[in-house]
């Protein structure tokens, strides 16, 4: 495999791009970092101090002070927020619903971005997002852009899930509305880079993809 290359991995949500992106970390012994992860406890944040996404000025007021960092685990990664692990709470369903409100403010992009980019200076990274390819590192030496059938998507999420009580109709509606949410807005939205590779998983399994992208990664 190549030295020291970055790897972007983007896509709509439930693609398989965490998993993947972690088990690809693993095998080239990279860091892995989760970007979704740090919009997702911004928003845990915000929705814990009772701010909304419509206020974007107050959402940019509280974001300027915090800080986020991202540790390596073993079943992924833990995030933590001001010095607390916030990893148990930005799954919810509740999170899943707002972050992408959080997600479209631009002064809290630009900041994520060059937090971002700070942690893939060193290269030897895989980060997977929805803007990766296309603005966080446009210069990554291999960029995929990973999808899969929305209903693929909404079973496979379904399947991670214990008791949350939300049906696999729900969760595709949901999954159906972010995508939107994400695809629509103004800055960075979810777009496949001119030079990434798609990747349609909805009958590929994780090895199956993992080995795909370990194959674009050879010299
Ligand atoms: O894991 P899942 O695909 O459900 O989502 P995620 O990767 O944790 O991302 C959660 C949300 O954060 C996305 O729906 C986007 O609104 C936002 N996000 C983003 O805008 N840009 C990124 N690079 C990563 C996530
Ligand atoms: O990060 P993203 O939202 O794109 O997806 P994920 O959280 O990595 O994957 C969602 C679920 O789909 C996980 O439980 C994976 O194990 C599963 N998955 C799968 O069944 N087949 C694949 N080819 C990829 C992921």
């Amino acid at each position: 495999y190549r030295d020291n290359i970055n790897i972007a991995i983007d896509g709509p949500a439930g693609a398989g791009k965490s998993t993947v992106a972690r088990m690809v970390a693993g095998r080239l012994q990279y860091i892995y970092v989760d970007t979704g992860a740090m919009y997702r406890a911004v928003t845990w944040f915000m929705l814990n101090q009772g701010i909304s996404a419509e206020d974007s000025e107050k959402v940019l007021q509280h974001a300027q002070n915090m800080v986020i960092e991202l540790k390596p685990h073993e079943n992924g990664q833990m995030v933590w927020l001001n010095g607390e692990d916030v990893t148990p709470y930005i799954r919810s369903q509740q999170v899943s619903a707002e972050v992408s409100k959080y997600a479209r403010i631009e002064g809290l992009r630009t900041q994520l971005v060059h937090l971002q980019q700070q942690m893939a200076l060193e290269k030897g990274v895989v980060m997977d997002g929805r803007d990766i390819g296309t603005t966080v590192l446009p210069d990554a030496e291999v960029k995929i852009f990973m999808t899969a059938s929305v209903k693929e998507r909404a079973l496979r999420r379904f399947n991670e899930l214990s008791d949350e009580g939300i049906t696999l109709e729900q969760l595709e509606k949901d999954i159906a509305e972010r995508d939107r949410l994400d695809q629509e807005r103004e800055v960075s939205p979810l777009r496949c880079a001119e030079d990434a590779i798609i990747l349609d998983t909805t009958h590929m399994d994780i090895n199956q993809v993992v080995e795909a992208i370990l194959s674009y990664c050879k010299t």
